[in-house]
């Protein structure tokens, strides 16, 4: 039996800090007005609490999405978050998210290809379900690219917003979901678009960080012309790899950078306004959470419908870009859930936090009052240090994965 990859849950996460282009006037040399005819944006979400972070933003959108789709957070296969704004080099933002979730049957993976990621992500999701690897897969487009922008460089410091969305991608019999998608990559044109150093090629030193070799670095022009050219042809090669035509197309989801770059895609691909969603202006350009922040306002405007088809289609550094078909099979609007249900599902994240906290606390005592004295083969010799032992292997067997540690004798 064919397995289809649908859609059955959404969210999305915005900061709470909104910077208007007004804001921005008192930052840079630049103007509301430049701002918005040349870019389309009005305001952008800005994760100013450094409390909220990548990790952060993406495990509210996917707690909002589980909710929608009233799936546990510990039905989940695999947690991708695609970011270009990671937490760390390592540890990946998506074994944070699949922590703090509580996903504790699932695997996790940061996914980097920029813009966009959202979409890449979409299609390994389909592939992981298509293959029978997967039954629940959470794609979680999440940035702070505001920490990584040079606030005095007005060429980059008036695009990019903060935000997190997530899409519960299920296995399905019923037909329809993720029907196709096309991704590219063309790295000749990797320095258009590039955070230079902190890398392995360029560790930070005292130079880097002097020279603001941390920061975005575009060529604006390039990229434009990249895009302006891409988006359409992208999206085109999508709508044909599903079978369909332009005329089939419902909806237009592309990646929010420029609304003169939405613009030509829409004229290249015969498209009005009403088969686009545009909200750029609120948002800035949120890099791959963009896609599926734009999906849940689709679906809050009542744009989506039963079996409409969805073109999503990204494009960002590296150089890459993705597009896909999605045939929406969820009917809307969705019933109310009940109060019980949301009750429950938000005891199930406090209780993930718990868990949470509560490893990493006996991970610490165990380390300071078993591991350092001796090794897991090796019986303990206080009572405490057994009871803790006992205690870890416990919580370790919890996991679908894990290595279990030596029964103490
Ligand atoms: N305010 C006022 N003037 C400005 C500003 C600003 N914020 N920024 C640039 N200018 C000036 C420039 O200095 C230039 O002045 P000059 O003619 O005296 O030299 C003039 O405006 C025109 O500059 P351009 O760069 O030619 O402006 P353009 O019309 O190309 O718009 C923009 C610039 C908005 C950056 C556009 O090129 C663009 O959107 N490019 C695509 C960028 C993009 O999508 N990036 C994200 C990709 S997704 C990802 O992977 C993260």
């Amino acid at each position: 039996m064919r397995r289809y990859a649908q859609i059955i849950g959404w969210g999305r996460s915005l900061p709470n800090h909104i910077l208007t282009n007004d804001d921005l006037e008192r930052i840079v040399d630049t103007s509301d007005e430049w701002i918005r005819t040349r870019t389309g944006i009005r305001q952008r979400h800005i994760a100013t609490d450094p409390r909220e972070t990548t990790a952060t933003l993406a495990i509210k959108a996917a707690q909002e999405a589980l909710r929608v789709a009233d799936v546990p957070a510990s039905k989940v296969d695999m947690v991708i978050v695609s970011t270009s704004s990671p937490e760390h080099i390592f540890p990946s933002t998506a074994s944070l998210v699949q922590d703090g979730l509580g996903a504790v049957h699932a695997g996790a993976f940061d996914l980097s290809a920029a813009c966009s990621g959202f979409v890449y992500a979409l299609s390994v999701a389909h592939g992981l379900i298509a293959g029978g690897l997967a039954e629940y897969v959470l794609v979680i487009g999440s940035e702070t690219l505001s920490r990584f922008v040079d606030w005095s460089d007005r060429s980059t410091c008036v695009l990019f917003g903060d935000g997190a969305g997530a899409v519960l991608v299920a296995a399905s019999e019923v037909p329809g979901g993720v029907l196709s998608s096309v991704l590219g990559s063309d790295g000749s044109g990797g320095d258009l678009l590039i955070i230079p150093a902190g890398g392995s090629k360029l560790p930070a030193s005292l130079e880097t960080v002097a020279s603001g070799q941390h920061y975005v670095k575009m060529d604006g022009r390039g990229v434009f012309r990249f895009a302006t050219r891409i988006m359409a042809s992208a999206a085109q090669e999508a709508v044909e790899r599903a079978g369909l035509s332009m005329d089939d197309i419902e909806l237009l989801i592309p990646h929010q950078a420029n609304r003169r770059i939405i613009e030509s895609a829409m004229k290249q691909l015969g498209l009005a306004e009403d088969r686009v969603l545009i909200d750029l202006d609120r948002y800035g350009n949120t890099s791959t959470a963009s896609i599926p922040i734009a999906l849940c306002d689709a679906i809050e405007e009542g744009r989506v419908k039963q079996h409409d088809h969805l073109l999503m289609v990204g494009f960002g550094g590296g150089l890459t870009w993705a597009a896909a078909v999605v045939e929406w099979s969820v009917p809307l609007p969705l019933p109310s859930t009940s109060w019980w249900r949301i009750a429950q599902h938000s005891g199930a994240f406090h209780m993930a936090q718990v868990r949470s906290f509560g490893r990493r606390a006996l991970r610490r005592l165990y380390n300071v009052t078993v591991g350092e004295q001796e090794d897991d083969n090796q019986p303990s010799r206080t009572v405490f240090g057994r009871g803790l032992r006992r205690l870890r292997s416990r919580l370790s067997s919890g996991r679908s994965s894990g290595q279990q540690p030596p029964k103490e004798p």
